[in-house]
């Protein structure tokens, strides 16, 4: 009785059916110290440590693909209880519609694009551990780059499946914290991370470069486009907003539909501003870098499925100028990069200037312009400053957002010297 008692209050704080907080208005928040979830999904967050972790044995000398792989195939810090890991591996090969009960345009997107489900990261990401197939006798640098950057790529996906697992649950009626909101909370852990940023407050000033979350991915882009969107700080308050509109008599499936719109044309916006930079970083002046065309080819392919559901030919056009086989660049690659995914601006419902003009372009080329939004008044969710009141305990002296009833203090970030700092730091 008393075993039995233990056991089913262990799978009522692992479970599928809600991971309420403990006390119940006290959840840990994520890397940001904004968005407040009402469950507690720290096991979810904790899957960016194995993407980090892969990365620290990667960056070992020599590099530690055994043991980069085990972390990918057996997991090492993210739980779903019971003994049983959360694992990327589990997460790159998900059926992210559960047979066709969710709808997620931005997985079946990628698996019409690329033809099965392995065949979007998990392949490329075995092959470069393997040194097998396409990345057979490639550099290591290119090797963790693949490995690396897909991962990211991975996270994504599987916050996309969240939010449609929590759009599907609203519509059926599964209002309470315990159901659509922990899948909505469970999307925000996984695109968040909750890995404590080495320098800054999680949301503002440079991105820290220590979180290895599609966060943290959205936030360099950012930082890459100083005119732009900052997507990284809007994607928190589109994060509330949904989780506002999944709870209770509060439901309003239109607006959770909305954040999850909103938060593919974030998503979009971050893949569109790498595919320019590192199409150009790529090229290098002549000499082909194939740690760039790894970096290029994987963030343009973390959002090139749900943007091929718009035009398919300019998405492998795009696709063809990341092809991995290539020993080298043509010059003009980054330029056409431009173009073609610009072409796509108006459907996706993203506008030229909140992509903005990458800062690194070179004076007076194709890159040093921002494209012209006549015709296209396409607009970004605002989403909600306010958020809600369950993160009670959890105060952190930087961002004194120790009242987590409180508006967003300062969400856009004041670019400056912590930011020049942090660009040495990360790419
Ligand atoms: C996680 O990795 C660390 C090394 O970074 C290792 O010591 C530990 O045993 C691993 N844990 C699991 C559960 O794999
Ligand atoms: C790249 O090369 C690998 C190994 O030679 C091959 O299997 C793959 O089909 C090639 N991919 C493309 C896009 O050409
Ligand atoms: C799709 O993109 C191609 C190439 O960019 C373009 O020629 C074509 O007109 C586009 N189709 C639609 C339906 O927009």
């Amino acid at each position: 009785m008393g075993l039995l008692r233990l056991v089913l209050l262990g799978l009522a704080a692992t479970g599928a059916e809600g991971a309420a907080c403990d006390p119940v208005d006290s959840c840990p928040q994520l890397s940001d110290g904004l968005y407040c979830p009402v469950n507690d999904v720290t096991e979810h967050a904790d899957i960016n440590r194995d993407v980090a972790l892969i990365k620290s044995y990667l960056a070992e000398d020599p590099m530690n693909y055994a043991m980069a792989k085990e972390v990918y195939t057996m997991g090492n810090f993210s739980s779903k209880g019971a003994g049983n890991m959360r694992t990327l591996q589990d997460l790159a090969l998900k059926d992210m519609t559960v047979s066709g009960k969710y709808t997620n345009v931005f997985y079946s997107g990628a698996l019409s694009l690329y033809g099965s489900i392995s065949a979007i990261w998990h392949d490329y990401i075995i092959a470069c551990l393997d040194n097998t197939g396409m990345c057979k006798d490639k550099s290591d640098s290119f090797r963790q780059y693949v490995i690396n950057k897909a991962l990211i790529g991975v996270v994504t996906g599987y916050a996309t499946y969240e939010f449609g697992a929590a759009v599907w649950k609203g519509a059926n009626g599964e209002t309470a914290d315990g159901q659509a909101a922990y899948a909505w909370d469970e999307g925000a852990a996984f695109y968040i991370g909750n890995i404590a940023p080495v320098v800054g407050d999680g949301i503002t000033g440079g991105a820290p470069g220590n979180l290895y979350s599609p966060y943290e991915f959205n936030w360099k882009r950012d930082f890459d486009y100083p005119d732009g969107t900052n997507t990284h700080a809007e994607a928190v308050k589109i994060l509330n907003y949904g989780l506002i509109n999944l709870r209770g008599a509060a439901y309003n499936g239109d607006n959770v539909k909305a954040a999850e719109l909103g938060m593919y044309k974030i998503f979009s916006i971050a893949a569109i501003r790498s595919a320019i930079k590192y199409a150009d970083k790529a090229y290098n002046g002549g000499t082909m870098e194939p740690k760039y065309l790894a970096e290029g080819w994987a963030y343009w392919r973390s959002a090139s499925g749900y943007m091929s559901t718009f035009n398919t030919t300019t998405v492998e056009m795009v696709d063809a100028i990341f092809d991995l086989n290539q020993t080298s660049i043509p010059a003009d690659a980054a330029c056409k990069v431009k173009t073609l995914v610009e072409s796509l601006y108006p459907q996706l419902g993203i506008t030229c200037a909140m992509v903005g003009k990458w800062k690194d372009a070179t004076a007076g080329g194709c890159l040093d312009s921002v494209c012209d939004d006549t015709g296209n008044s396409a607009t970004l969710l605002s989403g909600s400053d306010a958020y809600v009141d369950m993160c009670k305990a959890t105060t952190t002296s930087t961002t004194g957002a120790s009242d987590a009833s409180a508006g967003l203090p300062g969400a856009m970030p004041a670019v400056g010297t912590l930011a020049a700092v942090t660009a040495m730091i990360c790419q």
